[in-house]
């Protein structure tokens, strides 16, 4: 657009003549941006004029202690760091100076918000210094995290800094991974994960001590959370409350616990120089890998960290990367490349905390995760896209999807600052000042309020909270929209459906299967047609569920083996997890006195049963043959790509989840007969919903339609 040149103006031209960074661009190509460290490379060697012009618009201001350092005290101050004990870098944070004072005030306050600045200790610290201080004397502290990968790597340090194992003194938990003992006494957890102990143990009595962090990232669960620990702490007077945030809505949150203490932490923080670009880019994945190499070969000491939007972004941006460092070939300095998202094995996550080996630099890809929840030492410059992924929900379609947002100011302030903690930093953001101040919004609307009620209703429900419109909600939805979501669980026949559809081992196995957040096939992009023809053979005709039935199956035959998975390109990890869910399941059904039936043989059964699940996500083949209509809401929606049905002529589906990228896609889908919608679900389809189906009345690839034992069923 030319929206970026309206905001352009004299005064930011004077800063381009006085940037220190200006990557010759046009006339400049020879400037003094071009050589690198390593003095042989030219910019323009690599880049072949595709490098991308910086504006440095403002400085994002320090505190007056770091401002003061001149550059090498702080590079001596770098050098002890990486020499320190880990007792010295505990003390070395500035949590540790508030120590006493902290103590003093969570002695005379029952609920304390407490803010500070990323890095300054918050998470690592707090619970310690609380432990240390005898509260773990008459129960556990807890800390939850909206992220998973939060909760692992922070219960990992602490219990280093601790000097004891993992899962012992010091653990974590999280769904279908519970890393803790009876000696656990600090226990971080996901928001999510506390929720379900409030099943088991509504008052907490486990717990002396609760602390809510990253408050300030308003998820979905930590909202409903602040609810329910507010209930609680008026009848536990014993119960210590903590919430924790990395500096925004601390009025707010301590408002809404009845005007409690807020705790300021004043951290360090090194003044950022902020960069634009001058017009906006068109292909921000391609301006991280550009910029990037910008940074590696032109700028001195510090590693970069790049935000992008998920693992497929880091994927593409680490090979990108890492094909551009091959050209360039032994003369430039190594670049060491570390992704980091949520569903990266843990054995990798750890890499990107080891220390950069001198000469050489370490570039972070990471999503949204590095904001705020973990802190990597050594990050001078940040590239930030200006991109999220969140989770939203239409009301209209009935449809959440996970799309990518441009990010708020608050967030993108938060991202800068990532790059000040060890020294002055560079932020260089991928858009334009104009976008920055015309584009963003100020803030980033909670998740409770682009979500799906009904989801919440459901999960209030299922913690025995019936009376919603009288939750205590840190921003209540308006009435109207609970009221639609209460009628709209109601009307839904998925509640109890869920609770009466796993009939059969089967059934019970594919549920299990389908419960598993990601794909269980996994393909690297190196090895493409390996992991493709590792997938067909394992692939069964009439879609996902069957499918996914049969990889379960194989596996079992191979007595769930580690090899198999990895010689068949499925997710060991996502294979456990079905496992865990599956004997979950299996317990329930025991509980609940339901036989489990199984013929495996019989197809036609299992499909239908399937149906009879998810009657109300069917989807025809449209006249031209080339999308689908989904049935009573009509709407339009293609086969996801990752489907064993994506390219197989299928005239009536149902699916199990739809999912809004750059299209409407169904995700888990298996190939019905329409007829069985009428037979499994009469309250729902009239003969009139299916007649208008072209494949009704004929025969079904070759199948006899009415055949069917209905063992699955009933
Ligand atoms: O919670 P807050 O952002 O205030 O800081 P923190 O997560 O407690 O991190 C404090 C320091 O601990 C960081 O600056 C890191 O140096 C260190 N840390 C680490 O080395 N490894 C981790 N997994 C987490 C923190
Ligand atoms: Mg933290």
């Amino acid at each position: 657009t030319e929206k970026g040149d309206t905001g352009r103006s004299a005064w930011e031209d004077e800063q381009i003549g006085k940037g220190q960074l200006r990557f010759g661009a046009g006339a400049g190509r020879a400037g003094p941006g071009s050589s690198g460290p390593a003095g042989l490379l030219m910019l323009d060697d690599l880049l072949q004029g595709e490098d991308i012009e910086f504006v440095l618009d403002q400085v994002a201001g320090g505190t007056p202690a770091a401002e003061k350092l001149t550059p090498a005290e702080i590079a001596a101050q770098e050098e002890r760091h990486r020499a320190r004990t880990i007792r010295e870098q505990r003390e070395s944070l500035p949590a540790f100076e508030y120590r006493e004072e902290f103590l003093r005030v969570m002695e005379q306050n029952q609920v304390v918000v407490l803010v500070g600045e990323t890095g300054s200790g918050k998470t690592t610290q707090i619970p310690q210094f609380l432990h240390e201080a005898g509260y773990t004397r008459r129960g556990r502290i807890g800390c939850t995290q909206p992220r998973r990968v939060a909760a692992m790597s922070v219960a990992k340090r602490v219990s280093e800094e601790m000097g004891t194992r993992l899962g012992q003194e010091v653990g974590y938990s999280i769904r279908f991974e519970d890393c803790t003992s009876d000696r656990t006494v600090i226990k971080y957890m996901t928001d999510g994960m506390l929720l379900r102990e409030f099943m088991t143990e509504p008052d907490l009595k486990s717990y002396s001590v609760m602390i809510i962090d990253e408050a300030h990232e308003r998820t979905l669960h930590t909202d409903i959370l602040f609810g329910l620990v507010k209930d609680i702490a008026r009848y536990r007077p014993d119960l210590k409350l903590v919430i924790m945030s990395a500096t925004m809505d601390a009025d707010k949150f301590s408002r809404f616990f009845d005007d409690a203490l807020i705790f300021k932490m004043h951290g360090r923080r090194f003044p950022v120089d902020i960069y634009y670009t001058k017009s906006p880019e068109a292909d921000y994945l391609d301006a991280c890998v550009v910029t990037t190499l910008q940074i590696h070969l032109t700028q001195g000491r510090g590693d970069i960290l790049v935000f992008l939007t998920g693992q497929e972004e880091i994927e593409t941006v680490q090979e990108n990367l890492q094909k551009r460092m091959k050209a360039l070939g032994p003369k430039a300095p190594e670049l060491i490349i570390c992704p980091i998202y949520a569903n990266l094995p843990s054995d990798m996550q750890n890499k990107i905390f080891e220390p950069t080996p001198a000469g050489s630099r370490k570039v972070v890809l990471a999503t949204n995760i590095a904001e705020t929840s973990i802190t990597i030492d050594g990050i001078v410059f940040v590239i930030d896209p200006g991109f999220s992924k969140l989770n939203s929900y239409n009301p209209r379609t009935g449809m959440s999807s996970l799309l990518v947002t441009p990010c708020s100011r608050a967030m993108v302030n938060q991202r800068a600052g990532r790059a000040g903690r060890v020294g002055p930093g560079k932020c260089f953001r991928l858009y334009t000042r104009w976008s920055y101040e015309h584009e963003l919004e100020e803030n980033t609307v909670p998740e409770i309020q682009r979500t799906n009620l009904g989801n919440v209703v459901l999960l209030l429900k299922s913690l025995g909270i019936d009376d919603l419109v009288n939750f205590d909600f840190l921003d209540p939805p308006t009435p109207e929209t609970l009221i639609r979501a209460l009628e709209q669980v109601r009307a839904s026949p998925v509640p109890s459906r869920h609770l009466h559809f796993p009939l059969a081992q089967l059934i019970v196995t594919i549920c299990a299967m389908l419960s598993v957040n990601s794909s269980v096939f996994y393909a690297p992009k190196d090895r493409k047609s390996e992991s493709e023809n590792a997938r067909l053979a394992l692939t069964r005709p009439h879609g996902d569920h069957m499918t996914l039935l049969n990889v379960w199956n194989s596996w079992v035959e191979t007595n769930y083996s580690v090899q198999w998975c990895f010689e068949n390109f499925i997710q060991y990890r996502s294979m456990n997890h079905a496992r865990d869910v599956r004997d979950q399941l299996l317990k329930l059904l025991e509980r609940v006195e339901i036989k489990l039936v199984s013929n495996e043989e019989d197809d036609i059964a299992i499909r239908k049963a399937i149906t009879a699940g998810f009657f109300y996500h069917a989807a025809q083949k449209n006249i031209s043959g080339k999308d689908f209509r989904t049935s009573k809401s009509n709407q339009t929606v293609l086969i996801h790509p990752s489907s064993t049905l994506h390219k197989t002529p299928v005239e009536w589906v149902v699916y199990h989840e739809l999912m809004l990228t750059s299209r409407e896609f169904m995700r888990q889908v298996t190939e019905i007969d329409p007829t069985w919608l009428v037979e499994v679900a009469p309250h729902y389809y009239s003969g009139s919903d299916i007649t208008g189906s072209e494949t009704s009345g004929k025969g079904f690839h070759g199948e006899k339609r009415h055949k069917s034992s209905g063992s699955a069923l009933r």
